[in-house]
């Protein structure tokens, strides 16, 4: 097991070196790939800091390359950098910006591979399978990088992509990670309490960046994390948006916009239940049901707060609605 872990630290550090290569010293990487992340905007120091490379677009070359470094095929397969093809090993990145993911001591773990260009038919990203060293669900992109910044400012901004955290890093916005745009987890959570409670949820405006940022409240109610939500307008995403305004303005749009979780919450619920009485109540009893749960971490005063927010937002009698929710405590 700790042998496994071992040699997919080594291959995988010496893939990242072979990807770097081939993205900055070779005519193919310039051509197809620098030439793409360039017209993105980001510049070769910060490629060079994150480790971004390329695997090209030879079958072979990568996986070529390390087994006459005498690498096993069985760590290979492991690792998902190469896969078995027609019974043949093939690289399983080919032709893709690879993006490394390191664990907290800045090794890497795995990787995120990303089409070049738009992604038609192909998945945009493939990354790395679960193995004994990419667990998904404890993975933060980009923590590593973070961490004094998270200290520092005493929140994280949490996003979706490589790419957000990436650009936000070269405007500046040193304390970001991102989940991948799946739901969080509780070990996730905990890795952010280690440095703050405050976890600012800054995802793209589309419906699936709303939808996965709501999975995650119950559980970071739980590790009584202080959660805010933003949500970036229309089809732009934290990576396009801080270009689009710059850093300072990408800043005062978090600030100005972000909103308590829960709030953010009911007025989602309020708005799927129209003017369904019904479904309304139910809005009323599970808002009732959250408010009494933070009850236990927070003070008396935040709890006030929400109910006075809450009873505004939903139009509805504030005595009873605090008779409600100390029904649940
Ligand atoms: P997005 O589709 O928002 O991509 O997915 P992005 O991060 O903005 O990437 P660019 O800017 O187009 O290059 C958000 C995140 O969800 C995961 C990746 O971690 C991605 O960064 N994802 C997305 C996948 O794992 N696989 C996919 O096919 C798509
Ligand atoms: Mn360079
Ligand atoms: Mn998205
Ligand atoms: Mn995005
Ligand atoms: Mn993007």
């Amino acid at each position: 097991q700790q042998q496994v872990a071992e040699s997919l630290y080594i291959l995988n550090a010496f893939a990242q070196k072979f990807f770097a290569q081939q993205l900055f010293e070779t005519e193919e990487g310039g051509n197809i790939a620098l030439s793409y992340l360039e017209e993105r905007g980001f510049t070769h120091e910060t490629l060079h800091k994150f480790q971004v490379g390329y695997n090209p677009q030879a079958r072979d070359v990568f996986a070529k390359h390390a087994l006459q470094h005498q690498f096993s095929e069985e760590v290979l397969l492991k690792s998902g950098l190469v896969v078995n093809r027609y019974e043949e090993l093939a690289d399983n990145y080919r032709n893709r910006i690879i993006f490394p993911v390191h664990n907290n001591s800045g090794k890497i773990i795995g990787f995120g591979a990303r089409v070049i260009g738009k992604a038609d038919k192909a998945p945009k990203y493939i990354n790395t399978p679960e193995n004994e060293l990419y667990i998904k669900s404890k993975i933060l992109y980009g923590l590593y990088f973070a961490r004094q910044a998270i200290d520092r400012s005493d929140e994280c901004l949490l996003v979706e992509g490589y790419t957000d955290v990436i650009s936000l890093a070269q405007a500046g916005v040193e304390n970001v990670v991102a989940s991948g745009g799946t739901s969080l987890t509780t070990d996730q959570l905990r890795l952010i309490k280690k440095y703050t409670n405050n976890l600012t949820i800054v995802y793209d405006g589309d419906a699936a960046g709303v939808k996965a940022a709501l999975r995650g409240l119950d559980m970071a109610l739980e590790e009584s994390l202080n959660v805010q939500l933003v949500l970036i307008p229309d089809k732009e995403d934290p990576d396009s948006y801080v270009r689009l305004v710059g850093a300072q303005g990408f800043k005062d749009f978090v600030a100005e916009n972000k909103k308590d979780f829960i709030l953010f919450q009911l007025e989602v619920m309020l708005k799927e239940a129209g003017n369904d009485v019904n479904r309304k109540n139910e809005v009323v009893n599970h808002i009732a049901e959250t408010i009494s749960r933070i009850n236990k971490a927070e003070d008396f005063t935040k709890q006030q707060e929400y109910i006075r927010q809450s009873v505004s937002i939903l139009k509805i009698d504030e005595s009873g609605f605090t008779n409600l929710v100390n029904k649940f405590i």
